[in-house]
């Protein structure tokens, strides 16, 4: 942990490559790795806000969990703020199976290529400009739209391109690693937040300094910023944090490690059969399938969809345009792990 880069060393390391970009003819490649919750979205956001404000045009999109059974879903969803798509679906779909022998369509490599070339082409049109394009959450990411990177990335040496990707190494992406190792990326970890770093995070939560008895608390959140967020919100909407001399302290004797049992107790404020469906998602993983969670409860989705519904409602679950999933890793561990051994 030596070595962990500091958030405002991230921050930092972003910024530059946006402003840098803006004085330069070429860009950068940049790879934020790390956990759900782990703050790669608000250093993102970070770079995005210093994009408008610098007038770096800016595109965006991140991968939904469903979205490999899409080909080109996370191309087609690439947009500015004002909304505007950088491609049309149909027009990817139509290039993609444009080569065509006796009628058929080639696939496969020619397909590949024309894309490739009309992706390039739109990409080097927009870079008449300084750009920064973010792309989030690749581990979901549609391997057509993933084929399409290395030589969107290898514009960044000849454009005034940033292309910034963020990723959650935990889960299994064997498209996405075979096509990060053959980038120029700088990669960048986003580790847990350092013990200072939590106890400033921790005093803006709280807005005040924090009791060293709340600090030590707070550290049961294993700086995760989601976690001690959902902590110190917590306690504060309890009403279990007093002002003590210019000092925040917490009143009655909850420690952190309950975010486990306010998860269990948000699953278990949940009518009984909604409560089973989110205990048999976490027996599923992160990833969430409904067809399967649908199969292993003898249910249509259709069916699920109330339960689902209110899991959504208590926070554990998350909608993600069409998608679902659980809120996050933490969530769905914490689930997991209250479950009796013999049911995992
Ligand atoms: N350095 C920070 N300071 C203050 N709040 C932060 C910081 N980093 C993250 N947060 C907050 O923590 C929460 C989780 O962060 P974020 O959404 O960036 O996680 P993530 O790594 O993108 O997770 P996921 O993999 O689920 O997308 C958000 O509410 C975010 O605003
Ligand atoms: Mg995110």
């Amino acid at each position: 942990m030596a070595d962990q880069l500091r958030r405002s060393e991230l921050h930092s390391a972003l910024v530059g490559a946006v402003r840098d970009v803006r004085r330069q003819a070429t860009g950068r490649v940049l790879v934020l790795s790390g956990e759900a919750g782990i703050g790669k979205t608000w250093l993102a956001v970070g770079a995005a806000n210093e994009a408008r404000s610098l007038g770096v045009a800016l595109w965006a999109a991140g991968a939904a969990q469903l979205d490999r059974a899409t080909p080109y879903a996370l191309l087609a969803r690439i947009a500015d703020d004002d909304g505007s798509r950088m491609f049309d679906l149909g027009e990817l779909r139509e290039a993609g199976g444009a080569r065509t022998f006796g009628g058929l369509p080639l696939g496969g490599e020619a397909g590949r290529f024309e894309v490739v070339e009309s992706v390039l082409a739109t990409v080097e049109a927009r870079c008449a400009r300084p750009t920064l394009v973010i792309l989030e959450d690749l581990q979901w990411a549609d391997p057509a739209s993933l084929a399409a990177l290395p030589e969107v990335a290898a514009l960044t040496a000849t454009q005034p391109l940033v292309l910034l990707l963020t990723r959650r190494p935990a889960e299994r992406a064997p498209d996405l690693d075979r096509v990060l190792t053959r980038l120029d990326a700088v990669d960048l970890p986003v580790e847990p937040l350092l013990p200072d770093e939590v106890d400033d995070l921790l005093r803006e939560l709280c807005g005040a300094r924090p009791s060293d008895e709340l600090a030590r608390r707070a550290r049961g959140a294993s700086g995760n910023p989601l976690l001690l967020r959902e902590y110190a919100v917590g306690l504060l909407s309890e009403g279990r944090l007093v002002d003590q001399g210019g000092e925040v302290d917490v009143v009655a004797a909850d420690v952190p490690a309950q975010l486990r049992s306010a998860v269990a107790e948000r699953v278990g404020a949940l009518d009984e059969d909604s409560a089973n469906v989110v205990r048999a998602a976490a027996v599923l993983g992160a990833v969430l399938d409904v067809a399967v969670l649908g199969a292993l409860l003898d249910r249509t989705p259709l069916a699920l969809s109330t339960s689902v519904q209110a899991a959504i409602d208590a926070d554990l679950f998350e909608a993600r345009g069409p998608h679902l999933a659980f809120r996050n890793d933490l969530v769905r561990d914490a689930v997991y792990t209250d479950l009796p051994l013999a049911v995992r």
